[in-house]
């Protein structure tokens, strides 16, 4: 039975949640979900970090007080969470009263063990990340924050200090006796050499004529609450503190972005350990989510709005795409033509295709009756197989929150009932041999319910859809092959995952291309990092189903590439074979339509022309472009 106790992070309420929020939420739901799912007691926990300078300074600028603010952004999120069916137990607000019950006990608990002690501090501050920053880390940046590129405020004043250097090595023997405290491995890594540096004693209040927006230090009324001491006790009050923490602490797992894992991994330890409380189990950090390849940020106009996708696709085709595109852990890119590939490709194509097909064949030939397996094959013993080790691989992949493989070991379990559907072809033996037939389609439909049940907890909408036309009502708490209810009538069939135009998408890329305005200059060492070379075009071909690309073979002397070009309304390709191109050689790969593209072609536009770039003498195909 066990317990388990999963959290977001508290979003800060200055603005609305985008698209990397949603992200780090869904996973978490993925996750409580499949507990409840094994049977495990949950409790899923998000909120909204509503204290300090940043929520206080857009409050101002907003024309809002900071109360008014956080009434109203919390909301969002709370629509937000709804929306996409994040089934949380608690939704936190900093500003709840056991809250700050619990943040002012903690403070005062450090103070009296002797961490917590008054001094002064001057130095850098960053109000978007809420932390300090040291000369060191900004010298190099025009003494801008390098995340929020924005000047860093000079701070003089009279602040209380955590006593962080007294924790060096007591972390440092943590994350040894705990080596999955921190995960992904690599992470774990870099938090231990920042430690293995020294820490500094930490700036824990500020004078409350500078931030008045935050929970009174309980013995001097002068000074508010660091906004980060404040945010990360949330973990502890939803488990009761300080009154008795409850059966669910210590937490499970602390679900985290990349940005905020220091806090998460160093400071929030210290501080439990200062308070005698122990320290959560796991802190797993996940990478970060670009958009076209950019950092999503307001100046470039591209945040995504989890809102409008959840709208335009799916909020189940959203769910499944963000945990499937990007390994949990490492970073990836977000673009509409992703989405459309992973909805086409594996939604509607591989899980859409099986189970419509298999229902239809079980009206088909039996009267809408799956009946049971009497005589088994090899092939059935293979089933048998197949599903025991898709189902143990996902149960270890899953507890790992390695999303990503635990739904690749699906689409294979569903590859292979695709496959076997063909080897066996229900159609004939409809005419050979029906009683082998029953077997045949309760094996499908047996495989497809225990698809379903791997695939509740990542979109619970449509494997509801799915499960009814099966004639079940419930998702059941375990699953193994051959556990279908057998002599079941199922119900009328109806498709799950419409396929997604890609014609209106593309005008839509475009037209978004033109709005990404110019950014600021980049260095030469940055151009540095740009590999361009001359590459002699040796095939081309149309991308079957789009108008505006082709498939072309690129020579660039040493290797060939195959690259996928918007220029089919500009180029035929008879235009183009022969040609000295410049090609972009060390742009990620990536998927259009399905083919790997290996690069990208240089070309002009100029309204409504667009011209391939080339070279204006011979020159060596492969020769480099500077
Ligand atoms: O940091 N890709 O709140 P916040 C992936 N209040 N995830 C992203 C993302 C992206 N591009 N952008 C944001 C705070 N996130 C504090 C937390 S916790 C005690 C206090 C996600 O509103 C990711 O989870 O800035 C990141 O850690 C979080 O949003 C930051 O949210
Ligand atoms: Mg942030």
């Amino acid at each position: 039975m066990g317990k388990f106790y999963i959290t977001t992070p508290i979003y800060y309420v200055n603005d609305i949640p985008h698209l990397g929020h949603a992200y780090t939420t869904i996973a978490c739901d993925v996750m409580a979900r499949y507990h409840r799912q094994i049977g495990v007691k949950t409790f899923f926990l998000t909120g909204t970090d509503e204290h300090g300078q940043k929520v206080q300074k857009a409050a101002s600028e907003k024309g809002v007080s900071p109360n008014e603010l956080a009434d109203n952004t919390h909301k969002t999120f709370k629509h937000l969470w709804e929306k996409l069916n994040v089934s949380y137990d608690r939704f936190i607000r900093t500003t709840d009263d056991d809250h700050i019950k619990a943040v002012k006990y903690i403070f005062q608990k450090c103070y009296e063990n002797g961490d917590i002690y008054l001094s002064e501090y001057e130095s850098y501050y960053c109000v978007g990340c809420e932390e300090f920053k040291t000369e060191t880390e900004i010298k190099d940046y025009d003494y801008k924050c390098p995340i929020h590129l924005k000047e860093c405020e000079k701070v003089k004043e009279e602040s209380y200090f955590f006593r962080l250097s007294n924790y060096t090595d007591r972390l440092l023997k943590f994350y040894e006796e705990n080596p999955d405290f921190i995960q992904p491995d690599f992470r774990r890594n870099e938090v231990i050499s920042f430690v293995k540096q020294g820490l500094k004693d930490l700036s824990v209040s500020r004078r409350r004529d500078r931030v008045s927006w935050g929970i009174t230090v309980p013995f001097d009324e002068n000074h508010t609450i660091y906004v980060w001491f404040d945010a990360l006790t949330n973990y502890l009050t939803a488990a009761g503190y300080p009154d008795s923490l409850n059966e669910f602490w210590p937490a499970d797992v602390h679900v985290v972005g990349k940005d905020i894992l220091r806090f998460h991994a160093v400071y929030w330890p210290a501080f439990l350990m200062s308070a005698g409380i122990e320290s959560p189990k796991k802190i797993f950090a996940h990478g970060w989510w670009t958009v076209d390849g950019h950092k999503m940020s307001k100046s470039l106009g591209n945040v995504v709005d989890p809102f409008k996708v959840s709208e335009v696709y799916g909020v189940d085709q959203l769910r499944y795409f963000l945990l499937r595109e990007m390994p949990f852990g490492l970073d990836g890119d977000f673009s509409h033509l992703a989405v459309i590939n992973r909805i086409n490709a594996d939604l509607s194509n591989d899980l859409g295709n099986l189970i419509s097909r298999s229902l239809t064949m079980v009206h088909k030939f039996q009267g809408g009756v799956v009946y049971n397996y009497t005589n088994q094959t090899k092939l059935e013993e293979e089933y048998r197989e197949v599903y025991l080790k898709t189902l143990s691989n996902y149960n270890i992949y899953m507890k790992n929150l390695e999303f990503s493989r635990a739904l690749e070991e699906v689409w294979q379990f569903i590859d292979w009932l695709n496959k076997y559907i063909v080897k066996v072809e229900p159609w004939k033996l409809n005419k050979e041999d029906r009683e082998y037939l029953k077997t045949v389609l309760y094996v499908i439909v047996d495989g497809v319910y225990g698809v379903l049940w791997m695939l509740n907890p990542f979109m619970p909408t449509k494997v509801m859809e799915a499960l009814q036309m099966l004639n079940y009502n419930t998702v059941p708490t375990s699953i193994s092959p051959f556990s279908f209810r057998p002599q079941t009538e199922i119900n009328k069939v109806s498709p799950l995952f419409p396929r997604v135009e890609i014609k209106e998408e593309e005008k839509k890329m475009e037209e978004k291309k033109d709005e990404v305005k110019q950014e600021d200059f980049i260095t030469i060492e940055e151009f540095a990092r740009v590999n361009m070379r001359v590459g002699k075009v040796l095939e081309v071909q149309k991308v079957e189903k789009s108008d505006k690309l082709l498939k072309l073979k690129v020579s660039l002397g040493d290797e060939e590439r195959t690259i996928v070009s918007g220029i089919a309304q500009y180029y035929t390709p008879e235009d183009l074979v022969g040609k000295s191109v410049i090609v972009l050689a060390n742009l990620k790969p990536r998927k259009i339509f399905g083919i790997e593209s290996h690069g990208m072609l240089l070309a002009a536009k100029d309204g409504e022309k667009l011209t391939i770039l080339t070279v204006d003498r011979e020159v060596d195909t492969g020769s480099g472009v500077s």
